[in-house]
Protein backbone atom coordinates (compact mmCIF):
# COMPACT_ATOMS: atom_id res chain seq x y z
CA UNK A 1 0.00 0.00 0.00
CA UNK A 2 1.16 3.43 -0.62
CA UNK A 3 2.09 5.58 2.01
CA UNK A 4 0.59 8.99 2.36
CA UNK A 5 2.70 11.85 4.45
CA UNK A 6 1.51 15.49 5.20
CA UNK A 7 4.26 17.85 5.17
CA UNK A 8 2.46 20.67 7.64
CA UNK A 9 4.39 24.52 7.79
CA UNK A 10 3.33 25.99 10.87
CA UNK A 11 3.51 28.44 13.11
CA UNK A 12 3.11 27.86 16.91
CA UNK A 13 -0.36 29.23 16.58
CA UNK A 14 -1.08 26.92 14.11
CA UNK A 15 -1.00 29.19 11.11
CA UNK A 16 -0.49 27.95 7.36
CA UNK A 17 2.09 30.95 6.73
CA UNK A 18 6.18 31.35 6.24
CA UNK A 19 6.51 34.77 8.79
CA UNK A 20 10.21 36.50 9.09
CA UNK A 21 12.07 35.73 12.14
CA UNK A 22 15.47 35.44 13.67
CA UNK A 23 17.64 33.42 11.71
CA UNK A 24 14.49 32.49 9.25
CA UNK A 25 16.59 33.24 6.44
CA UNK A 26 19.81 31.97 7.30
CA UNK A 27 21.57 28.82 6.10
CA UNK A 28 21.80 26.06 8.50
CA UNK A 29 24.39 23.79 7.04
CA UNK A 30 26.50 24.28 4.19
CA UNK A 31 25.08 25.91 1.08
CA UNK A 32 25.43 22.77 -0.87
CA UNK A 33 23.47 20.81 2.53
CA UNK A 34 19.74 20.83 3.39
CA UNK A 35 18.93 21.75 6.76
CA UNK A 36 17.59 18.81 8.56
CA UNK A 37 13.60 19.71 8.18
CA UNK A 38 14.52 20.12 4.27
CA UNK A 39 16.23 16.52 4.16
CA UNK A 40 14.03 14.92 6.47
CA UNK A 41 10.82 15.96 4.55
CA UNK A 42 12.01 15.86 0.95
CA UNK A 43 15.82 14.62 0.22
CA UNK A 44 15.68 11.54 2.43
CA UNK A 45 12.23 10.90 0.26
CA UNK A 46 13.37 11.30 -3.35
CA UNK A 47 13.73 7.20 -3.69
CA UNK A 48 10.22 6.63 -2.45
CA UNK A 49 7.68 8.73 -3.30
CA UNK A 50 6.75 9.69 -6.78
CA UNK A 51 3.54 11.42 -6.57
CA UNK A 52 2.99 15.06 -4.73
CA UNK A 53 -0.03 16.38 -3.88
CA UNK A 54 -0.83 19.99 -3.77
CA UNK A 55 -3.66 22.66 -4.38
CA UNK A 56 -3.94 24.71 -7.27
CA UNK A 57 -2.27 27.74 -5.33
CA UNK A 58 0.80 26.07 -4.17
CA UNK A 59 1.01 24.57 -7.23
CA UNK A 60 1.11 27.47 -9.46
CA UNK A 61 3.53 28.65 -6.83
CA UNK A 62 5.59 25.65 -6.98
CA UNK A 63 6.05 25.48 -10.44
CA UNK A 64 7.13 28.98 -10.89
CA UNK A 65 9.68 29.07 -7.98
CA UNK A 66 10.51 25.37 -7.60
CA UNK A 67 10.27 23.53 -10.81
CA UNK A 68 14.02 23.08 -12.78
CA UNK A 69 12.87 25.96 -15.03
CA UNK A 70 12.49 28.36 -12.39
CA UNK A 71 16.10 27.91 -10.91
CA UNK A 72 18.07 30.63 -10.25
CA UNK A 73 21.68 29.36 -11.41
CA UNK A 74 22.91 30.76 -7.49
CA UNK A 75 20.23 28.50 -6.25
CA UNK A 76 22.05 26.00 -3.84
CA UNK A 77 22.83 22.32 -5.25
CA UNK A 78 19.95 20.93 -3.24
CA UNK A 79 17.87 23.12 -4.33
CA UNK A 80 18.35 22.09 -7.93
CA UNK A 81 17.91 18.80 -6.69
CA UNK A 82 14.66 19.20 -5.27
CA UNK A 83 13.36 20.66 -9.11
CA UNK A 84 14.84 17.78 -10.51
CA UNK A 85 12.79 15.37 -8.10
CA UNK A 86 9.56 17.70 -8.51
CA UNK A 87 9.79 17.90 -12.26
CA UNK A 88 10.63 14.06 -12.59
CA UNK A 89 7.54 12.96 -9.87
CA UNK A 90 3.87 12.64 -10.62
CA UNK A 91 2.21 15.58 -9.47
CA UNK A 92 -1.35 15.60 -8.25
CA UNK A 93 -2.82 19.86 -8.85
CA UNK A 94 -6.60 20.04 -6.78
CA UNK A 95 -7.95 22.27 -8.62
CA UNK A 96 -12.04 22.88 -10.20
CA UNK A 97 -10.46 26.32 -12.33
CA UNK A 98 -7.71 24.61 -14.10
CA UNK A 99 -8.00 22.41 -16.50
CA UNK A 100 -4.79 21.15 -17.64
CA UNK A 101 -1.25 22.49 -16.52
CA UNK A 102 1.99 23.32 -18.79
CA UNK A 103 4.02 21.13 -16.00
CA UNK A 104 5.42 18.31 -16.69
CA UNK A 105 3.76 14.66 -14.92
CA UNK A 106 1.26 16.68 -13.59
CA UNK A 107 -2.66 16.37 -13.94
CA UNK A 108 -5.58 18.35 -12.55
CA UNK A 109 -7.80 16.42 -10.40
CA UNK A 110 -11.27 17.06 -8.41
CA UNK A 111 -13.40 16.56 -5.97
CA UNK A 112 -13.86 14.75 -2.27
CA UNK A 113 -10.57 14.57 -0.62
CA UNK A 114 -10.73 11.57 0.92
CA UNK A 115 -12.02 9.99 -1.85
CA UNK A 116 -9.23 11.13 -4.10
CA UNK A 117 -6.51 10.34 -1.54
CA UNK A 118 -8.34 6.56 -1.54
CA UNK A 119 -8.02 6.47 -5.39
CA UNK A 120 -4.36 7.66 -5.21
CA UNK A 121 -3.79 4.92 -2.81
CA UNK A 122 -4.92 2.08 -4.97
CA UNK A 123 -2.92 3.47 -8.45
CA UNK A 124 0.53 2.24 -8.87
CA UNK A 125 3.10 3.44 -7.67
CA UNK A 126 5.29 4.73 -5.00
CA UNK A 127 4.58 6.71 -1.49
CA UNK A 128 2.93 10.30 -1.88
CA UNK A 129 3.46 13.46 -0.09
CA UNK A 130 0.61 15.83 0.45
CA UNK A 131 2.17 19.53 0.27
CA UNK A 132 -0.07 22.54 0.92
CA UNK A 133 -1.05 24.64 0.95
CA UNK A 134 -2.95 25.26 4.24
CA UNK A 135 -6.23 24.76 3.33
CA UNK A 136 -5.64 20.89 1.49
CA UNK A 137 -3.79 20.50 4.76
CA UNK A 138 -6.09 21.50 7.04
CA UNK A 139 -8.94 19.36 5.34
CA UNK A 140 -6.07 16.41 5.22
CA UNK A 141 -5.57 17.02 9.66
CA UNK A 142 -9.44 17.30 9.84
CA UNK A 143 -10.02 14.31 8.29
CA UNK A 144 -6.90 12.73 9.52
CA UNK A 145 -6.84 11.38 5.62
CA UNK A 146 -2.38 10.47 5.96
CA UNK A 147 -0.51 8.06 7.63
CA UNK A 148 2.00 10.58 8.50
CA UNK A 149 2.72 13.69 9.51
CA UNK A 150 5.63 15.63 9.24
CA UNK A 151 5.55 18.88 11.32
CA UNK A 152 8.10 22.40 10.88
CA UNK A 153 7.07 24.47 13.88
CA UNK A 154 8.12 27.98 13.47
CA UNK A 155 8.78 29.57 16.91
CA UNK A 156 6.35 32.78 15.74
CA UNK A 157 2.95 33.29 16.97
CA UNK A 158 1.71 35.09 14.06
CA UNK A 159 -2.07 35.99 14.91
CA UNK A 160 -2.81 35.58 11.68
CA UNK A 161 -3.43 33.48 8.28
CA UNK A 162 -4.96 30.19 7.43
CA UNK A 163 -5.67 28.03 10.04
CA UNK A 164 -4.61 24.39 10.71
CA UNK A 165 -6.99 23.52 13.71
CA UNK A 166 -10.37 24.69 13.64
CA UNK A 167 -12.76 22.57 15.07
CA UNK A 168 -12.10 18.92 13.95
CA UNK A 169 -14.43 15.92 13.56
CA UNK A 170 -13.03 13.82 16.01
CA UNK A 171 -10.15 13.37 18.60
CA UNK A 172 -7.21 12.09 16.37
CA UNK A 173 -4.59 10.43 18.33
CA UNK A 174 -0.34 10.27 16.33
CA UNK A 175 2.14 8.72 17.91
CA UNK A 176 5.41 10.23 18.24
CA UNK A 177 8.25 9.21 16.13
CA UNK A 178 10.72 12.24 15.99
CA UNK A 179 11.38 15.18 17.67
CA UNK A 180 14.25 17.48 17.27
CA UNK A 181 15.09 21.62 17.00
CA UNK A 182 16.63 23.04 14.71
CA UNK A 183 18.85 26.27 15.31
CA UNK A 184 16.75 29.39 15.17
CA UNK A 185 13.79 27.20 17.11
CA UNK A 186 11.95 25.67 14.85
CA UNK A 187 10.44 21.93 15.69
CA UNK A 188 10.90 19.30 13.86
CA UNK A 189 8.03 16.63 14.73
CA UNK A 190 7.20 13.37 12.76
CA UNK A 191 3.69 11.65 13.99
CA UNK A 192 2.37 8.52 12.64
CA UNK A 193 -1.59 8.14 12.74
CA UNK A 194 -3.43 5.14 14.22
CA UNK A 195 -5.13 3.37 11.60
CA UNK A 196 -9.01 4.73 11.65
CA UNK A 197 -11.79 3.42 10.67
CA UNK A 198 -12.88 5.06 6.92
CA UNK A 199 -16.42 6.07 8.22
CA UNK A 200 -14.91 8.92 10.18
CA UNK A 201 -12.55 10.24 7.05
CA UNK A 202 -15.83 10.06 4.87
CA UNK A 203 -17.22 13.15 7.16
N1 LIG B 1 3.18 23.91 1.78
C1 LIG B 1 2.65 24.96 1.23
O1 LIG B 1 2.37 24.93 0.08
C2 LIG B 1 2.39 26.18 2.05
C3 LIG B 1 2.60 26.22 3.42
C4 LIG B 1 2.33 27.41 4.12
C5 LIG B 1 1.86 28.50 3.42
N2 LIG B 1 1.67 28.43 2.07
C6 LIG B 1 1.14 29.57 1.35
O2 LIG B 1 -0.27 29.40 1.24
C7 LIG B 1 -0.74 29.86 -0.04
C8 LIG B 1 -1.63 28.82 -0.72
O3 LIG B 1 -2.40 28.15 0.23
P1 LIG B 1 -3.97 27.94 0.15
O4 LIG B 1 -4.28 27.06 1.30
O5 LIG B 1 -4.65 29.24 0.02
O6 LIG B 1 -4.15 27.25 -1.24
P2 LIG B 1 -3.92 25.74 -1.76
O7 LIG B 1 -4.35 24.76 -0.73
O8 LIG B 1 -2.57 25.60 -2.32
O9 LIG B 1 -4.92 25.75 -2.96
C9 LIG B 1 -6.29 25.93 -2.71
C10 LIG B 1 -7.00 25.62 -4.00
O10 LIG B 1 -6.84 24.22 -4.27
C11 LIG B 1 -7.99 23.77 -4.96
N3 LIG B 1 -8.56 22.66 -4.21
C12 LIG B 1 -8.36 22.32 -2.93
N4 LIG B 1 -9.00 21.18 -2.64
C13 LIG B 1 -9.62 20.79 -3.76
C14 LIG B 1 -10.43 19.67 -4.10
N5 LIG B 1 -10.75 18.71 -3.21
N6 LIG B 1 -10.89 19.58 -5.37
C15 LIG B 1 -10.58 20.52 -6.29
N7 LIG B 1 -9.82 21.62 -6.03
C16 LIG B 1 -9.35 21.72 -4.77
C17 LIG B 1 -8.92 24.94 -5.11
O11 LIG B 1 -8.54 25.54 -6.35
P3 LIG B 1 -9.59 26.11 -7.43
O12 LIG B 1 -9.91 27.48 -6.96
O13 LIG B 1 -8.86 26.06 -8.73
O14 LIG B 1 -10.79 25.19 -7.39
C18 LIG B 1 -8.49 25.86 -3.98
O15 LIG B 1 -8.77 27.22 -4.22
C19 LIG B 1 0.49 30.16 -0.86
O16 LIG B 1 0.54 31.55 -0.99
C20 LIG B 1 1.68 29.65 -0.05
O17 LIG B 1 2.79 30.51 -0.06
C21 LIG B 1 1.91 27.28 1.40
Amino acid sequence: MRKVTANVYMTLDGRGEFPKYPGYDLPSGDRDDPDEFFRRMWTDRYSDVTTVVMGRRSFTGHRRVHSLKGRKPNDPKFLFDYSRFLDRVEKVCLSHRLKKTDWENSRVVKGDLAKIVAKLRKEKGGNIIIEGGPRVVHEVLRRNLADDYWFLVMPVVYGRGPRYWDPMIAQTNLKLLSASHMPYGELVLHYEAYPQKAASRSK
